[in-house]
């Protein structure tokens, strides 16, 4: 049997005795992508009725193997979960949030890519590292993934960003059309290699914000407890809603309070009026700790700079609820 790749269109010889009756997907070496086996057998049903009959010339080659569904640990996503941590306000705990999520999954046994797409680059400074490319490199063409994306952990992996962003929004501007679809063509190809891709974005809207909610399905968004933010919040949430005319598939999942300090009376009062406007969107809260702020400055993330802190403990609560298993660190 002839199948063909949906999305590059290499042919692969298979065999068709050879995959087990609960096989459905297969995986095509030529651009890695999945495909569900039964259009494509169908496809192939058509294309034998329509052509003489004939032996395969080529025996069957590795590059589509049929993928059978092993049962997987409960909580690891079917498919590539793409969540972005995002609001345009500042100082809020994107990037704080985006590293120790990311981090905090690897940790739990999942393959996590960090994308950081904020000029500032401060992914790399939070995980001590200093790659020497990254998302820059990747989405001009210059390098392909295996060079760009740097091995910052055991199972943690970095697009790294910084000053050299610029160079993507320019190739952004320069496009007449399609412009927002320039991240997610240089990252559609290699997501299925990740389990999660985390993306902390920069404060403000930009074009590359908007490239961002091109690619991503999920939006988690940090709301520091203080005033103001309500209205941060709301102007953001009209932001999506016009991306969402486009793109129905990017959805608010996460609402995450940040900054929780019980001796100030306001940040009660503002986690309460959340709870009563967003409801289950909002997460169990990140409360103030200094500590957090004290770990940047070691290249350690929350996790290995004091497991045991309420910045810890916070923060695998919040990757109990993403990754939806409460066993999770147990
Ligand atoms: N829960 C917390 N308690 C105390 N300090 C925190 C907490 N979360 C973050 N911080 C500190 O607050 C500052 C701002 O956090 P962070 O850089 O994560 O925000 P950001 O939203 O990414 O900012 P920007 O918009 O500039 O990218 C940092 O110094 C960080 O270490
Ligand atoms: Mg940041």
């Amino acid at each position: 049997m002839v199948i063909t790749c949906p999305s590059c269109k290499k042919q692969h010889n298979i065999d068709e005795k050879r995959i087990p009756p609960n096989v459905t997907m297969a995986r095509c070496k030529g651009c890695g992508r999945r495909f569900p086996l039964q259009p494509a057998r169908d496809e192939s049903k058509k294309a034998a009725e329509k052509a003489p009959a004939k032996a395969p010339e080529k025996a069957p080659e590795k590059a589509a193997e049929p993928q059978a569904k092993k049962a997987p640990p409960v909580s690891k996503p079917k498919v590539v979960r793409k969540l972005a941590v995002s609001i345009s306000k500042g100082g809020v705990g994107k990037t704080t949030t985006s590293v120790n999520l990311a981090a905090g999954l690897a940790l739990a046994g999942f393959k996590v890519l960090l994308v950081d797409t904020d000029t500032q680059g401060q992914d790399s400074f939070m995980l001590g590292v200093k790659p020497k490319a990254g998302l820059t490199e990747l989405v001009t063409g210059e390098l392909g993934p295996e060079e760009a994306i740097f091995k910052a952990r055991e199972n943690l992996y970095l697009l790294a960003g910084g000053k050299s962003l610029a160079g993507i929004k320019r190739l952004i501007d320069r496009k007449d059309f399609g412009g927002e679809m320039t991240m997610a063509e240089a990252l559609v190809p290699i997501e299925n290699k990740f389990d999660y891709i985390i993306v902390d974005t920069s404060p403000g809207w930009d074009p590359l914000t908007v490239n961002v909610l091109f690619f991503v399905n999920e939006l988690l968004t940090p709301v520091s407890l203080e005033v103001m933010t309500l209205q941060g919040l709301v102007e953001f949430l009209k932001s999506i809603s016009s991306i969402q005319k486009y793109r129905k598939e990017v959805a608010l999942k996460y609402i995450l309070p940040t900054f929780l300090d019980k001796r100030i009376k306001q940040s009660d009062a503002i986690l309460k009026k959340l709870r009563e406007l967003y409801g289950d969107l909002i997460c169990t809260p990140i409360r103030y700790n200094v500590t957090l702020s004290g770990a940047p400055a070691h290249g350690k993330t929350i996790f290995e700079f004091a497991p045991g802190c309420n910045g810890s403990q916070d923060y695998r609560e919040l990757i109990r609820k993403v990754a939806n298993d409460k066993n999770l660190f147990t």
